[in-house]
């Protein structure tokens, strides 16, 4: 029989749509082979949401996707909104859909391809073989702690502040959902944080901890952030699983992924505990080339294939999608960020009938 799922494409903005259509397409042609069916409800959100309706984040598009199966999101945003007052802009947009679904589990792996391992700007011998999983609390810590705004003092100077902060609970879910991550890996967890200055690292420290006693056969280590920004560019390939609060995450995620030589090859998923999950590209909208059929829709079809393990249990057809991009690499073809000498330079379009072609052959 066939399986059918319902499914919230997000488009966005930048090369948001662009890339989208790759995966759809890519969707479409796997569901053929394995007899899944997707059922596609487009919604708005971020700069293209503000254009349509004032609100990056429509109430419509929140219950959309609360209805869905799982959730493919592409990029927000644009030099066109980055002036608006912070309410109002595409990134709120994004942090509500996270806070609205609860998604606070973001998995960001970065796994170098050996195709492309000379288009990494670390030598070959350091990035050979990294195959790093961060794992970054995306609902709470400094992005969503209160209080936070700008406001006067006595003095009349002004101030602006925010509030890192996490609940014994949140460092606790987090915490079980990398140790699980970390047994179907390697069994190796780095937690990092940064208990020498912060008290809210320390209590993460102790409950990261805690939970290391459930899970005797993981080897759990620590590091303070900064250490392990230097030790992801000096020698990667000592992490397997790394977890970690939200601002740390966003920072050391884009550091994990610019190793593996273009951050348009990287996928990401971001769980909650019920709702559907949000499957996306690591990159941004990349404004500079929106609409001139330029982007890299890799990162986007590999996401699609994320969802596909994570939240549909369709294991083989995601295999099956992730072994297309190894082709069309193999063949030799390339987008402009992933470039090499020899290669084929191929555009968003060109790429994904390529893939195609791979899943088809
Ligand atoms: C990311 C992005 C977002 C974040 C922005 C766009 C709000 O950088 O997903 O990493 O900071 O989380
Ligand atoms: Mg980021």
């Amino acid at each position: 029989m066939t399986q059918q799922y319902s499914i919230t494409l997000l488009p966005g903005d930048g090369i948001g749509p662009e890339i989208i259509t790759v995966a759809v397409d890519v969707l479409n042609s796997i569901g053929k082979k394995f007899d899944l069916e997707f059922k596609f409800t487009e919604a708005l959100m971020g700069g293209a949401a503000i254009d349509a309706t004032g609100d990056p984040l429509p109430a419509e598009t929140l219950d959309i996707c609360k209805k869905s199966d799982a959730v493919l999101f592409a990029a927000i945003g644009g030099y066109k909104w980055d002036n608006l007052p912070r309410e109002k802009r595409p990134e709120t947009g994004l942090l509500g859909l996270r806070a609205g679904l609860g998604l606070f589990a973001n998995l960001r792996p970065a796994t170098i391809l050996p195709q492309l391992i000379d288009a990494s700007s670390l030598k070959r011998e350091v990035v050979e073989g990294v195959d790093i999983m961060v794992v970054r609390e995306l609902t709470g810590g400094i992005y969503f702690g209160k209080p936070k705004g700008i406001a006067e003092t006595e003095t009349g100077d002004r101030r602006g502040f925010n509030t890192m902060v996490y609940d014994e609970s949140e460092v606790d879910r987090i915490a079980k959902v990398a140790f699980e991550i970390a047994q179907k890996r390697n069994n190796r967890l780095c937690s990092v944080d940064k208990a020498n200055v912060l008290d809210v690292s320390q209590l993460w420290r102790d409950r990261v901890n805690l939970m290391a006693e459930k899970y005797s056969n993981v080897e759990l280590s620590h590091l303070y952030v900064d250490n392990a920004a230097m030790q992801l560019i000096r020698a990667p390939k000592q992490f397997d699983t790394i977890v970690t609060g939200n601002l740390f995450g966003d920072i050391l995620s884009d550091a994990a992924a610019m190793l593996t030589g273009s951050i348009g090859m990287l996928p990401s998923a971001s769980l909650g505990a019920v709702a559907p999950g949000v499957y996306e590209p690591v990159h941004g909208s990349a404004p500079d080339i929106a609409g001139e059929d330029k982007a890299n829709p890799l990162a986007m079809v590999l996401s699609a294939a994320m969802m596909l393990r994570y939240s549909l249990d369709q294991p083989e057809a995601a295999s099956k999608i992730e072994a297309a991009v190894q082709t069309v690499l193999d063949q030799g073809f390339r987008t402009g960020d992933i470039m090499s000498e020899g290669m084929e330079l191929l555009g968003c379009k060109a790429m994904g009938e390529k893939l195609l072609a791979a899943l088809e052959a």
